[in-house]
């Protein structure tokens, strides 16, 4: 039988459960049943959700939660978090309790322009085409004014249009490289729009005249925000920061930060970590975490090797630590205000502005990076993760409540593998 469909996307969402059911399960109830038990019995929400994206079937659940307690800028946020990975929120509530009595979090954004490029193809004279974008340049930003206008009313825009001669890294290759202010949204569509008005504009009356022949190959916005950037930090003496053996293990944790510089290999699972607290928050207040992923690893590469997101020094007894991290993220348009948790998050965090977000997101990036190094380099980081994978294992297990206290109590000094958790299970169970 045929796996492949035509016009899946006509079908009713029941219809394409239907096909699913009888193309890949045997035409069983039981996926039926799975999907359906994700639908939202609020008719109007799950509406909501099925347009969101094409040929929805059901809801894709992830924990939503909260760490509370982190001061930011002298101001206490509860942060939510959307993420499934069972130790991150865990690690940044105490993450946030240990700065929060220790001066908190600083944060403060450093830049927040953006680019768009149009790319196009040119085989003729440099000079005329420079000579033509010189004549062109004020039509082109004319050609943008209807779209622009409600986002120049909000401080934002367009703030250079300039053309860049790439033909040394791909023969006739140029662009208009434009760069935006968004002020407090993402500002996807609103960059590509312009791009788009931008490219017919440019390539208009180039079919007669000295510059023929203009070849727009695509006009699209970059997800590389390098001067869309934000830091935060942290710092304490260094006697603070540990209860014993504080001057050898604050220089462990320096060492950490070294070698994730040292090593592209160690950078990434570094880095990652520290996403594990962006994109929670990303997620959670409805923003793209796979924009804020790419850009974040190219920014991590812009020496040419890729390296540590953060970075820490002691000086004169003081330890500091520090994130510098592009965020392209908005607190208006896009989901942030359509998905009713998106919603929620940002009334939770103050509705702040994409600024304000920028600096939330970056602190619970470094807060994740600070609890991973801080647990590597003492006591290992098994010890907190496997506690709470116990919790995940007893719960695939089907333990009691009873049971699920008992083998809590009975891991509490012993080494949490599946397998040991398997066994004292079977062990516990067989003794009844
Ligand atoms: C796991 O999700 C993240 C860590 O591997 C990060 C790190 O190694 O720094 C613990």
């Amino acid at each position: 039988m045929s796996k492949a469909v035509s016009g899946f996307s006509k079908l009713s969402k029941s219809e394409k459960i239907d096909w699913l059911s009888v193309t890949f399960f045997n035409n069983s109830d039981k996926i039926k049943k799975v999907l359906q038990q994700y639908w939202n019995s609020n008719n109007v929400l799950q509406n909501l959700h099925d347009d969101f994206i094409e040929n929805t079937i059901s809801n894709f659940y992830m924990p939503f939660a909260i760490a509370p307690n982190f001061v930011i800028n002298g101001k206490i946020y509860a942060i939510p978090m959307v993420i499934e990975e069972s130790s991150v929120v865990a690690a940044a509530s105490l993450v946030a309790k240990f700065w929060s009595t220790r001066g908190g979090f600083k944060a403060n954004v450093i830049s927040t322009t953006k680019i768009g490029q149009v790319h196009f193809m040119y085989k003729g004279d440099k000079q005329e085409l420079q000579n033509y974008f010189s004549l062109k340049k004020k039509e082109l930003f004319i050609a943008t004014a209807d779209i622009t206008k409600n986002m120049r009313k909000r401080g934002g825009g367009i703030l250079d249009i300039e053309l860049r001669d790439k033909t040394g890294d791909l023969a006739n290759y140029y662009q208009l490289h434009v760069t935006f202010e968004t002020a407090d949204s993402m500002g996807a569509n609103f960059i590509n729009s312009c791009l788009e008005a931008i490219a017919n504009e440019f390539k208009k009356d180039t079919s007669t005249g000295s510059v023929q022949d203009i070849q727009i190959v695509m006009s699209i916005l970059s997800n590389y925000v390098p001067e869309c950037l934000v830091r935060a930090e942290v710092s304490c003496k260094v006697e603070d920061l540990y209860a014993e053996n504080a001057e050898i293990l604050t220089k462990k944790f320096i060492q950490a930060i070294q070698i994730a510089n040292a090593e592209p290999h160690r950078a990434v699972t570094h880095n990652k970590g520290i996403m594990n607290g962006v994109d929670a928050v990303v997620l959670a207040t409805g923003n793209d975490f796979r924009a804020v992923e790419s850009g974040a690893h190219a920014y991590a590469s812009k020496t040419g090797t890729y390296k540590s997101l953060t970075n820490a020094t002691i000086e004169n007894g003081i330890f500091k630590f520090w994130i510098e991290i592009p965020l392209a993220v908005g607190t208006v348009g896009g989901l942030t205000k359509l998905h009713p948790l998106s919603k929620l998050s940002l009334e939770l965090l103050g509705n702040p502005s994409a600024k304000e977000l920028m600096e939330i997101i970056a602190v619970a990036g470094l807060a994740q990076n600070f609890a991973a190094l801080r647990a590597l380099t003492t006591t290992g980081i098994q010890k907190g993760h496997m506690k709470m994978h116990l919790t995940n294992i007893i719960k695939q297990l089907g333990a009691s409540k009873e049971e699920k206290a008992f083998l809590i109590n009975y891991f509490e000094h012993k080494t949490v593998t599946h397998n040991a958790v398997v066994e004292a299970y079977q062990k516990l169970v067989g003794d009844k």
